[in-house]
């Protein structure tokens, strides 16, 4: 295609959502141009290859860039349809940096032109569309909602499982006006199995993140009851395991804390334009934020006044099964010991590329002192305990996701212990099995 193409759809960030929604509209047989300001992912998917982790989507990023349907650019060109997926992280000091937004949107002024389509996926604050994107897509000389059509269509996708949720996940859509949204919804129809909700533009931006706030605060309050769990001598998993027998309650799991470019940020949209109405919001974020220093608390505390123990830290993506680091709790954890004097061995079987050096499983227990599983990558639930027991100088294993079989790891010597599980107290501890 040459240089001033038209195509029919330019989509704007080549990360873990524009990509696969790239690869996806071209294989609906779209003249996709996917931009990223990153001149390596342009080069990498460019070539057909990928830069992410992410089942299935060398694939079908091969095969859209093999049949010419999927180009890749730094800079954006003309289009029937934008669609802007970004980044949309918080600031260190908890405020929507919506930087990437703006320059995406920018970005494709030059490139409007009368009936085209915009389409915002990034996860934003309510109001984003209309008060942001808006007036800067106006600097082009049309009007959104006369001349331009203007919608926001969150993802919901979850990692690992991006291309199957793509297609079968409902999607809601909030378009600027019954016209945009019904434009939008044609675009997403090309590969979306399940069902399309239309709503205004603010409606959208706040159910996705009330979707994501949900998540982070019935996680708080998982982590909460582990918390007390632990003091009263019994364990959170039994407790959540009985309490979810009732028909009309879901405890979510407790873990090292929560992570990742969604549920540990987008709370932060609601505290930050509405201080005053987000106690129970604001709370859940500081919870699970506070998680990573008790779980190095208790580290600190098996390890007892060993001089510069030897930790081995089990995982620093922020999930299991997948390579994203971004607001890893495990990252933290590896922090807050390193500043302990503690000697922090990473390993992690999926992250290519992290802040300190990952080394092979092998190398991480050798002569651990404790080894904490802080990522529930499947490889570890599968790890030998007497193969880590001939490695470790003092068979000491905290799991903080309920990953492993605690039952064989005692077995094989070691002292066990699960986060949010207290030591037995003065009770008769039986355990129905
Ligand atoms: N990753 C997820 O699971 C997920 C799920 C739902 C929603 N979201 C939301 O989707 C949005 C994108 O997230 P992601 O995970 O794909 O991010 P990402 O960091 O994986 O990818 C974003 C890409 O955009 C590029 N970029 C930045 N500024 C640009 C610009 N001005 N023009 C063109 N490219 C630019 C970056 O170089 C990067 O490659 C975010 O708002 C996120 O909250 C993500």
């Amino acid at each position: 295609m040459a240089e001033n193409a038209q195509y029919d759809i330019c989509v704007m960030g080549l990360g873990y959502i524009g990509l696969p929604t790239a690869a996806m509209l071209s294989t609906s047989g779209a003249m996709v141009l996917g931009v990223d300001t990153n001149a390596s992912v342009v080069d990498t998917v460019g070539r057909g290859d990928i830069h992410i982790e992410e089942p299935g989507l060398k694939m079908i990023v091969h095969a859209a860039i093999g049949s010419g349907r999927l180009r890749t650019a730094v800079a954006a060109g003309p289009a029937d349809v934008f669609i802007i997926a970004v980044p949309t992280p918080i600031t260190p000091d908890k405020h929507a940096d919506m930087a990437c937004v703006v320059g995406a949107a920018e970005a494709i002024v030059p490139h409007l032109r009368a009936g085209n389509l915009v389409i915002l996926e990034s996860t934003s604050p309510p109001g984003t569309c209309a008060d942001l994107v808006r007036p800067i897509l106006e600097k082009s000389g049309l009007k959104v909602g006369e001349s331009l059509y203007l919608a926001h269509c969150p993802e919901r996708v979850l990692p690992g499982r991006i291309l199957a949720e793509l297609i079968a996940n409902d999607r809601v859509i909030g378009g600027f006006d019954r016209a945009s949204a019904e434009r939008a919804r044609a675009v997403y129809a090309r590969f979306v199995d399940g069902e399309i909700f239309l709503t205004d533009t603010t409606t959208a931006e706040m159910v996705k993140i009330i979707e994501n706030t949900y998540r982070d605060v019935n996680i708080a309050l998982a982590n909460e009851t582990a918390l007390i769990c632990e003091k009263l001598g019994i364990d959170f998993w039994d407790v959540a395991r009985y309490a979810n027998r009732h028909p009309r309650v879901q405890l979510h799991h407790a873990g090292p804390g929560v992570g990742g470019h969604c549920i540990s940020v987008d709370p932060w949209f609601l505290v930050e334009r509405f201080p005053e109405d987000t106690p129970i919001i604001g709370l859940a974020r500081q919870r699970n934020d506070a998680m990573p220093a008790h779980v190095v608390d208790k580290i600190l505390e098996i390890v007892g006044d060993r001089p510069n123990p030897v930790i081995a830290a089990l995982g620093l993506a922020y999930k299991g099964n997948v390579d994203d680091l971004r607001e890893s709790p495990a990252l933290e954890v590896v922090r807050l010991l390193r500043e302990k004097n503690c000697e922090v061995r990473v390993h992690d079987p999926l992250v290519k590329h992290a802040p300190f050096e990952v080394l092979p499983l092998e190398a991480c227990l050798r002569n651990a002192d404790c080894a904490v599983i802080l990522t529930a990558h499947d490889a570890y639930a599968q790890l030998d305990p007497a193969w880590a027991a001939t490695l470790m100088c003092d068979r000491n294993v905290y799991d903080t996701h309920h990953l492993i079989d605690c039952n064989a790891w005692r077995g094989a010597g070691f002292n066990v212990l699960l986060h949010g599980s207290g030591k037995p107290r003065n009770i008769v501890n039986y355990k129905q099995q």
